[in-house]
């Protein structure tokens, strides 16, 4: 991108050329003493928006096929009549007549950004054309944090910088469906984090260039297991059943099953046990009178354990029971036809 220096321009023979060189150090501002520039009274001023990337045609005519006209960017001469004085090989002259004398630049970069001169060759005194070019970048996300795990009651910072030009403007949201919006900016401090506000934010920067650049970002809210429900599927004697047990927890919970104080253990006594990420089942494959009793499910993960207790009793209908530690207790000839759950139907029994 280096400019030939305009001494150079003295081995040229064309008289024309060593006059308007002359002519030229006057128009570009480094010539001048710094910090200064100049305004030519008659001088046309033209702006030019490019993307970065694209071409710009910067457009200067001559007056007439025989007149020569001249480019200069801000410090240096581009062209000088058809001689390129810049070694960039993205420059060149594009002329689609004999008259037009445009400046095209290909694959356009930021440092282009600036004023650029057009000076004809007249009869009389030379015409300048200046024409502002400002390039244009679309909004690209240059960094964003990287995804992170927190206890619920923590502080959390996200961090979102990005770049183009104009400078984008950034903004957050949290893809939830009761998200509410944030205030925009690079970071987003939310304060005693609750677990409502885990889930994925995604950033967005955008300016009037293109369209925004979006990323996201997850956020893990870790907090101790709580159980929702422990509920029976109703178990009748000589067929199968089970007992659900719900858990909310981040880490997802490990779940145990105890029947009293025993620890029950899959495939044992007639019982299967099945946990997934938030429940677990107790499966009976052929109850027994033996199967009564009091089941507590504990869920447990590295912030906390809990449990809940459901009383397996000898009741008609199916129900459910709340998730607290069942009270009562059971007959001890039970009736041969149903087993069921139920603390509240077996307390109304007494
Ligand atoms: C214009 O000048 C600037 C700085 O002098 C340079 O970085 C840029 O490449 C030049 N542009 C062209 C099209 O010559
Ligand atoms: C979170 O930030 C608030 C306000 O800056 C501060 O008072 C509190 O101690 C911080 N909590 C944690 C867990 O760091
Ligand atoms: C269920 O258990 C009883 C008592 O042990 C047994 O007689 C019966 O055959 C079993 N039923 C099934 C389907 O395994
Ligand atoms: C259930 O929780 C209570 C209260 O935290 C505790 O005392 C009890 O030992 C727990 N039971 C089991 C089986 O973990
Ligand atoms: C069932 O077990 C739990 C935990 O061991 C206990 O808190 C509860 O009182 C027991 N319920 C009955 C009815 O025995």
């Amino acid at each position: 991108m280096d400019m030939m220096p305009l001494v150079q321009g003295a081995c040229c023979s064309n008289q024309w050329l060593a006059a308007l060189l002359l002519s030229l150090c006057c128009l570009l501002p480094s010539c001048l003493p710094a910090g200064q520039s100049v305004d030519f009274p008659g001088t046309a001023v033209d702006n030019l928006v490019v993307r970065k990337g694209e071409t710009a045609v910067l457009r200067c005519y001559l007056e007439d096929g025989a007149s020569k006209g001249a480019w200069l960017n801000r410090s240096s001469i581009i062209f000088a009549g058809g001689d390129k004085w810049s070694v960039d090989p993205r420059v060149s002259i594009a002329t689609a007549n004999k008259k037009e004398y445009s400046l095209q630049i290909q694959n356009v970069d930021v440092s282009d950004d600036g004023p650029y001169t057009c000076s004809v060759q007249t009869q009389h005194t030379p015409r300048t054309m200046q024409v502002y070019l400002t390039v244009k970048v679309s909004p690209k996300i240059s960094h964003i944090s990287n995804d992170i795990v927190v206890n619920e009651g923590s502080n959390v910072t996200l961090a979102c910088l990005a770049t183009g030009k104009p400078d984008p403007s950034i903004s957050w949201r949290h893809i939830s469906p009761s998200a509410k919006p944030f205030e925009s900016g690079q970071y987003l401090d939310i304060y005693g984090i609750t677990r409502d506000q885990a889930g994925e934010y995604e950033c967005s920067a955008e300016n009037d260039v293109s369209v925004p650049d979006v990323k996201k970002v997850k956020v893990t809210v870790n907090f101790a297991p709580t159980i929702q429900e422990i509920k029976s599927s109703g178990v009748t004697l000589g067929g199968s059943g089970f007992i659900r047990c719900e858990s909310a927890g981040v880490p997802s919970p490990a779940f145990e099953w105890f029947r009293g104080e025993r620890k029950l253990i899959n495939g044992q006594q007639g019982i299967t046990i099945k946990s997934y990420s938030s429940r677990s089942f107790l499966n009976f494959n052929n109850v027994t009178e033996d199967h009564f009793g009091n089941y507590t499910c504990v869920a447990a993960n590295k912030l906390g354990t809990t449990n809940a207790s459901l009383l397996l009793n000898q009741i008609i209908e199916p129900t459910t029971t709340s998730p607290v530690s069942s009270p009562g207790q059971y007959p001890h000839t039970p009736p041969k036809y149903a087993w069921v759950l139920s603390p509240s139907l077996c307390l109304s029994k007494e």
